[in-house]
Parts: C-alpha cells; sequence; structure tokens
C-alpha cells in the first residue's frame, strides 16, 4: 500500500497533459477486435484499465500490438481463453466484453475482478442479455461464465442510466439481425453510439432512444481518442480551487454527455474558457482553461448527474471551497461505483472538517472559503477518492494524505508527474 500527501501550494500554472479517454480507449479497442482487418488507434489511455482490456483481448486470440500512446488491433473471430479472464478493477472491461462475447457462437469465457468489482451489480446486464436469449451463469456479481449464442432481440429501457449496460446490448446485438431497441429518458454517454458509426455500423436515433440498423458488421479503420476529461477533472478544479491558478488542457474530449462538471464549475464562477473546438473521429474535442475565482455553491438535479458521473468527488470539493450549501441531487448510482463513493465522499469531507450530508440520495455540502484538512483518507481503494481528497489537500490548511495511492493508475497513472509539474505539493 502506498501513501500520498498534498499540501497547501500556491498557485497551480500550466499545460497539463492528460492521456486519451478511458471509456473511448476501452471501446476503441473492443471494436477494433470486433471488426474484420486491422485498425489503428491514436491517444490510446495509459490507464491500468485499459491494460486489463487488451490483456483481456490477448486472451481470446486478438494481436494487439501497443506502442505509446499508438495501438494497432487486428480484429476478427475470437477464441475461448484458456483461463478466466481477470479485468481487476475495471468494470467497463467486464461489462462491455459479457456483451461482446454473449453473440459469439462457440467462445466461452469465465470474467472475474478485484475485490471491488466482485462487489460491483451485473444483474442490470446479465438480465437483459439473457431476455436476447444469452447463455449466462451465476447471480449478481461475478465470477460470472458467459457461453456465446444465437441472440434475438430486445426492447430496453435504460434506467438508472447506465452507458455500460447499454454498451453491452449494443454489442450483443451486433451478432443478429434481430431488432435493437434502448430508450433513454435520461441519456447515459454516448461513445459506444459515435464509435459504432465510426466503424460503418448503422445506428438509428428514435424518440426517446436509439436502434441498430440493418448494417451490423464493422469495418476496420483508424481513430484519434481525446484527452480525459474524468481525468482533467482533478487538475482543473484544484486550479479552481487554488488562488491565482491558470491550467489548460489541450484536445479535450468535450462530448455534452460528459462535461456535466465543467459546465457546473462555470456557473460556480470559476473563470473556464473553450477554445478550438473540433471533431475528432466522430467527437467533439477541444482545449480547456480554467483560472482561480472564488466559486458560489450549486444546485445540480438529478437529471444532470449522468453527465458527471465521474466527477462528482471532484465537485464536491469544488463545493467545500464554494461560501454556503451546495445540493448535488439523485446520487444512488455512486453507492455502486468502485467503492461506495456517496458514503466515502461524506466521510472524506468531514473527516477535513467540512460540513457534508447525504439526505435520501442528495449529497448537501456546507462549503467556506477556508477548509481544515489534516487528515488520513481511507480511500476504500478508490481511485477518484484518492485524487478528489489529495486535491481537497493542496487548497486546506493542513496536509491531507490518502491510502492506496497506487489505485490512481486505474485511471490516470500520470496524476503525480501532470500536478507536480504544474506546481502541486504532492510527497
Ligand atoms: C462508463 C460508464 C459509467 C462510468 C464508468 C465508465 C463507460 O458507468 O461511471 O466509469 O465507460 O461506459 P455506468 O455505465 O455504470 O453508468
Amino acid at each position: 500500500m502506498t501513501s500520498l500527501e498534498a499540501r497547501r501550494t500556491g498557485p497551480i500554472r500550466g499545460a497539463a497533459a492528460i492521456s486519451g479517454d478511458k471509456s473511448c480507449s476501452h471501446r476503441a479497442l473492443i471494436l477494433g477486435a470486433m471488426a474484420d482487418g486491422e485498425t489503428l488507434v491514436h491517444g490510446l489511455s495509459d490507464c491500468a484499465d485499459v491494460g486489463m482490456t487488451i490483456a483481456a483481448l490477448e486472451a481470446f486470440g486478438v494481436l494487439v500490438a501497443r506502442d505509446g500512446e499508438s495501438c494497432r488491433i487486428k480484429g476478427g473471430s475470437w477464441i475461448s481463453p484458456n483461463s478466466p479472464i481477470d479485468c481487476g478493477n475495471s468494470g467497463t472491461t467486464a461489462r462491455l466484453m459479457l456483451g461482446a462475447v454473449a453473440g459469439m457462437t462457440g467462445v466461452e469465457a469465465t470474467f472475474t475482478g478485484d475485490e471491488s468489482l466482485s462487489r460491483r451489480p451485473m444483474r442490470r446486464l446479465v438480465d437483459p442479455l439473457r431476455r436476447m436469449g444469452a447463455d449466462i451463469d451465476g447471480e449478481d456479481t461475478l465470477p460470472r461464465t458467459v457461453k456465446g449464442a444465437r441472440l434475438g432481440g430486445i426492447d430496453f429501457r435504460n434506467v438508472p442510466a447506465s452507458a455500460q449496460v447499454k454498451s453491452a446490448l449494443l454489442l450483443a446485438g451486433l451478432s443478429t439481425a434481430a431488432p435493437i431497441r434502448i430508450a433513454e429518458p435520461v441519456p447515459s454517454r454516448d461513445h459506444t453510439e459515435i464509435m459504432l458509426r465510426e466503424f460503418g455500423v448503422d445506428l438509428l436515433l428514435e424518440d426517446e432512444g436509439i436502434a441498430l440498423g440493418q448494417k451490423r458488421g464493422l469495418r476496420s479503420g483508424e481513430l484519434t481518442i481525446g484527452a480525459d476529461p474524468s481525468s482533467a477533472a482533478f487538475p482543473l478544479v484544484a486550479a479552481a480551487i487554488l488562488p491565482g491558478s491558470d491550467v489548460w488542457i489541450e484536445g479535450m474530449n468535450l462530448n455534452a454527455l460528459r462535461t456535466g462538471l465543467y459546465e457546473v464549475l462555470e456557473e460556480m464562477g470559476a473563470g473556464l474558457g473553450v477554445d478550438n473546438e473540433r471533431i475528432v473521429s466522430g467527437e467533439i474535442v477541444g482545449d480547456v482553461r480554467v483560472r482561480h475565482s472564488p466559486l458560489s455553491p450549486c444546485h445540480v438535479p438529478a437529471h444532470r448527474v449522468p453527465a458527471m458521473i465521474d466527477e462528482i468527488p471532484a465537485l464536491a470539493v469544488a463545493c467545500a471551497f464554494a461560501n454556503g450549501e451546495s445540493i448535488i441531487e439523485g446520487l444512488d448510482e455512486l453507492r455502486h461505483k468502485e467503492s461506495d463513493r456517496l458514503g466515502a465522499i461524506v466521510a472524506g469531507l468531514t473527516a477535513c472538517g467540512v460540513v457534508a450530508l447525504v439526505r435520501e440520495d442528495n449529497l448537501h455540502i456546507f462549503g467556506r472559503e477556508s477548509v481544515r484538512g489534516g487528515a488520513n483518507i481511507a480511500t476504500e481503494g478508490d481511485h477518484r477518492i484518492a485524487m478528489a481528497m489529495l486535491t481537497l489537500g493542496l487548497a486546506s490548511e493542513q496536509p491531507v494524505s490518502v491510502d492506496h495511492a497506487e489505485m490512481i493508475a486505474t485511471s490516470f497513472p500520470g496524476y503525480e508527474t501532470v500536478m507536480r509539474g504544474l506546481g502541486a505539493d504532492l510527497t
């Protein structure tokens, strides 16, 4: 176990180099592996979770040649792996690949995960996959064994909004000609849909959702992935709360279903600028700059949460420094992430002298310009809790340390280097 401590820092300034988006990287690898021919990916994430997807694909006999941030994937037919697929901490690896394999007749695999992933719910995708005809054993959590089968269609309502569930059904649906329709009253991130189109698949927009069209074969090609807005959240929130700071990130993914945090930060008064917006491989990317400015509290209604679901720990820290009561509603899903994130946020803030509480599924944070800090935080092995509490420690009166800092590599291996490069005091 490695611990890491953050101490009060002067302004942080400069360009933060952020690796490719984690969600898009998983999808590029899996779709590349399902397409016939070679796919070239630029800007692949360097994080441990994406490493899990690469290792899993290799176990299915897919050739993946990685060279720094570039990667070549030779797709085609998959074979049954010799041993169980360890997905580590990565829910996206487990859920998307369960969906992909469900429709591959003749392929059989068992998926396992670490302690955290082994507690996370799988029924939410296994039940609808079974309705399509999938052969998957077990009850809810991993390990689960899937035997590829001929699948039928489904008409599914994606509530609560989950991009992983939606993606698992879409990947399974590529193996059949039957109707696949997914309604989403509140939309979840749509990277799978965007990338399926890049791979030549027909995707239809319907009244309240999407459907797979007739063309479901994947055409290999070349993709470029923008920087990860969920990793960028930590240096950018640090810039928002540290007086005199000015931090920017080039080529960040600005998909509207991922930028909820940035919209709220702007509403709270952070100096936020976006420049050079363009479309890259179907996704909007642009350069983002955050300058410090005093923050006001926010009120986020539940329907806005899916667009910032992974950024709630970072947003909670911004709220701790905004004078007054902030309310973020509809956070039940946070209880099912890498840890019970809702509980971990409240425990972490409370330990640092911030008044924070949960009423029903709503988080209330009573922020002040000055926060005490001075705590050792038990992160429950959750990478985003670790980075959020270190962000708080950079601006609090007393240092904040976190345990299991090694878990930060799950999503952002460059975190310490990037933050120190901007002037943050982390040891
Ligand atoms: C992800 C979707 C979200 C998110 C997770 C990554 C994805 O989870 O929290 O970190 O890549 O599709 P849900 O699908 O469970 O909402």
